[in-house]
């Protein structure tokens, strides 16, 4: 009998759809599966109201961990094969509720010399969020062996309208009835049944070594090179937005408040301005950076830890 724990958090269920559809192709009688949903003590709203979403920036972004509720014994009575973790991002970093379970005593037990298959459902960026994750799942002493990631394949700027309507108004359909709908599409959602195969594979043969190349023969990851420049450059002005942020004060601080609100401008600036920018220059440049685009989509690509 193998046993495999999932590990969630989702506020909409789309992430929670994602992986019960990859689930559904590995469970026989040969396999137990533990469902382990994340609970954070003080939840948060769905849908968003704007300046709550603003508000989980900066300890989002610095991974300041909240506090879960505790799981139930049990769930520590087994030596799991594998986990799949599910992966959403907030703020270009793993969602609070996922980087507290991380950080958590929990976890450390759980994923010890544990296999893991991450499974992201975010927007489209989530590269750099995926490298904190890696570096959070080697301080458990966890071994990464394949990732699945799903995205909106919208054009980002579509994404962006979007998912705001998503997110704030709390449905997920087309926006004034033209746009298209939010999210990882329907058909991503169940199509992600397929991955399950060769995730059973490498689980009944004990051996992981060849899942992420398989799982990429599956579509399982596409790399945008755009998207992965824009996200490590963004990565490093939300560093300073977010420090800076965090030292006005506490949640519902008026200071802090006040500079949430110039993060949100600024926020705004940088998609519909900055960005469309530094597109043109990353088109003109694309010939000489093309040796090591092709590098960076391998890697992030990859279950590799370090750049080769
Ligand atoms: C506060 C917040 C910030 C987000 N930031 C990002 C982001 O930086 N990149 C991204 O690709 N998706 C981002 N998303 C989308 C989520 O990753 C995710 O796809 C969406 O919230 C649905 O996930 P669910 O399964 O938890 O409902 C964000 C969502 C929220 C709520």
């Amino acid at each position: 009998m193998k046993e495999i724990l999932v590990v969630y958090y989702s506020q909409t269920g789309q992430l929670f759809d994602i992986l019960r559809n990859v689930v559904s192709t590995i469970v026989d009688n040969q396999m137990n599966v533990t469902y382990h949903q994340l609970v954070p003590k003080t939840g948060y709203d769905f849908p968003w109201k704007k300046d709550k979403f603003f508000d989980v920036f900066p300890e989002s972004f610095l991974q300041i961990p909240c506090e879960l509720e505790e799981p139930n014994a049990e769930l520590f009575d087994k030596k799991y094969d594998l986990v799949l973790l599910g992966h959403q991002v907030w703020f270009l970093t793993p969602s609070i509720p996922l980087n507290s379970f991380l950080k958590s005593e929990a976890a450390k037990k759980l994923l010890k010399n544990t296999p893991v298959v991450t499974v992201i459902g975010a927007r489209n960026m989530w590269i750099q969020a995926q490298e904190k994750l890696k570096k959070l799942l080697l301080a458990c002493d966890a071994k990464l062996v394949g990732n699945i990631a799903l995205v909106d394949r919208h054009l980002n700027h579509i994404s962006v309208i979007t998912i705001t309507h998503w997110m704030f108004g709390g449905k997920k359909d087309k926006m004034y009835g033209v746009f298209p709908k939010p999210g990882v599409s329907e058909k991503d959602i169940r199509g992600a049944s397929k991955f399950g195969f060769p995730i059973k594979e490498a689980l009944m043969a004990n051996n992981f070594s060849s899942l992420q190349n398989a799982l990429l023969e599956l579509d399982a990851v596409r790399i945008k090179p755009f998207l992965s420049l824009a996200d490590k450059r963004a990565n490093l002005l939300f560093s300073k937005w977010a420090n800076l942020i965090i030292k006005k004060g506490g949640h519902g601080d008026s200071k802090r408040k006040k500079w949430l609100v110039f993060f949100n401008y600024y926020l705004l600036l940088a998609i519909w301005v900055i960005a469309p920018i530094v597109f043109i220059v990353f088109l003109l440049t694309y010939p000489i950076m093309m040796n090591s685009i092709s590098r960076e989509k391998k890697y992030f690509s990859s279950v590799t830890t370090t750049k080769d």
